[in-house]
């Protein structure tokens, strides 16, 4: 089964062509970064239009590179929820033109479960159920997934997301937009333990999170030095950065993971690229006899493959969009799904 899927929540504009789900026949990503740099962050308004200039060229161009003419394609896939609203419309409407002016199913798909779905394409073998960590911009979860399109949400962040910190120290820190990877490459040449920073409990709540106190740390320290006239280690700060990020994050998640016994913790999101964190996940999984999966940087980050694959799946499942699909800024990741 041949699905096109298409991605607009945020600042790509993405579209790719699957072969039952985990077969990525072509992927197609224009990204609008550099726009949103000279602003420091994603400008909404901006990235509505944006997808509307580039929308109708990525999908031809994945189309094309697939091999196949719209007519070889049997469901269209499209991102619906959560996102940037504007962003999101662009994608559920074009994405509705194409399904209903040639008669093919419209499969409206989760982003979050697109994400997760990446680790279909990087682990032919991995099939549900398991539990996954997913730490995005907007984003940060721990999900037991029952099956492909049933899920549970066990933990959530309290206040801003992972990437959401990552982008706010980098700010502070004077790196550009997106600042997750920025801080990342900065931390490679520093020492994890040259800054303080705190760690956040939430009593009661084992499996949330919370980055707020964090991202304050980061600011605070920056002003300090400012203020005293002190040298800043930037490395080190940024790898301690990094450090902090992932002590919030491993623990809960494999606690989580032995919680739901499967023996299996998957990771998603655009975070699940950052290399301390993938390096603390590896050794302490191994340690616990837990199976990791983290899918390759290129499909942590948004794309359409991830919602090609995913797409597959809920066609299964009978999720189906129809004329009045609606896009939504906040779905929660176990909300009922459309099905016609
Ligand atoms: O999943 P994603 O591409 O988009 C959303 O759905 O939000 O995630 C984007 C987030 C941004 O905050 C970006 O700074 C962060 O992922 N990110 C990273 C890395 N690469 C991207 N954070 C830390 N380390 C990285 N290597
Ligand atoms: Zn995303």
């Amino acid at each position: 089964m041949v699905i096109l899927g298409i991605e607009s929540s945020c600042d790509e504009t993405a579209a790719a062509i699957s072969v039952d789900g985990r077969k990525i026949v072509s992927d197609v990503v224009l990204s609008q970064a550099d726009m949103h740099a000279l602003y420091g962050g994603v400008v909404p308004e901006i990235a509505s239009r944006r997808h509307v200039e580039g929308i109708c060229a990525v999908v031809e161009q994945a189309l094309q590179k697939a091999g196949c003419a719209l007519d070889d394609v049997d469901a269209i896939a499209v991102t619906y929820a959560p996102g940037l609203i504007g962003a999101l419309l662009v994608g559920v409407n074009y994405a509705k033109g194409l399904a209903f002016s040639t008669g093919k199913p419209l499969v409206p798909v989760h982003h979050i479960h697109g994400h997760i779905a990446a680790n279909y394409i990087a682990y032919p073998d991995l099939t549900p159920p398991f539990c996954c960590l997913v730490v995005s911009g907007g984003h940060s979860l721990l999900i037991d997934v029952r099956d492909y399109t049933d899920m549970k949400v066990l933990g959530s962040t309290r206040d801003d997301a992972a990437g959401e910190a990552f982008d706010k120290a980098a700010r502070v820190l004077g790196l550009p937009y997106p600042g997750g990877a920025q801080i990342d490459r900065l931390a490679q040449n520093g020492n994890g333990q040259a800054y303080r920073l705190p760690k956040a409990r939430i009593e009661g709540a084992p499996w949330d999170f919370s980055f707020s106190g964090l991202k304050t740390a980061v600011i605070n320290t920056v002003h300090t030095a400012a203020q005293r006239g002190e040298m800043l280690d930037r490395e080190g700060l940024a790898a301690s950065f990094c450090a902090a990020v992932t002590r919030e994050l491993v623990p809960p998640a494999i606690d989580a993971a032995r919680y739901c016994g499967y023996g299996k913790l998957a990771v998603a999101g655009g975070v699940a690229a950052n290399r301390v964190l993938r390096q603390a996940l590896q050794t302490q999984c191994r340690e616990q006899g837990i199976a990791l999966y983290i899918p390759p940087a290129k499909l942590c980050g948004d794309n359409g493959s991830m919602i090609a694959c995913q797409g597959y799946y809920a066609y299964q499942a009978g999720i189906r969009g129809d004329t009045d699909l609606n896009a939504y800024a906040t779905l929660a990741a176990d909300a009922p799904q459309p099905i016609l």
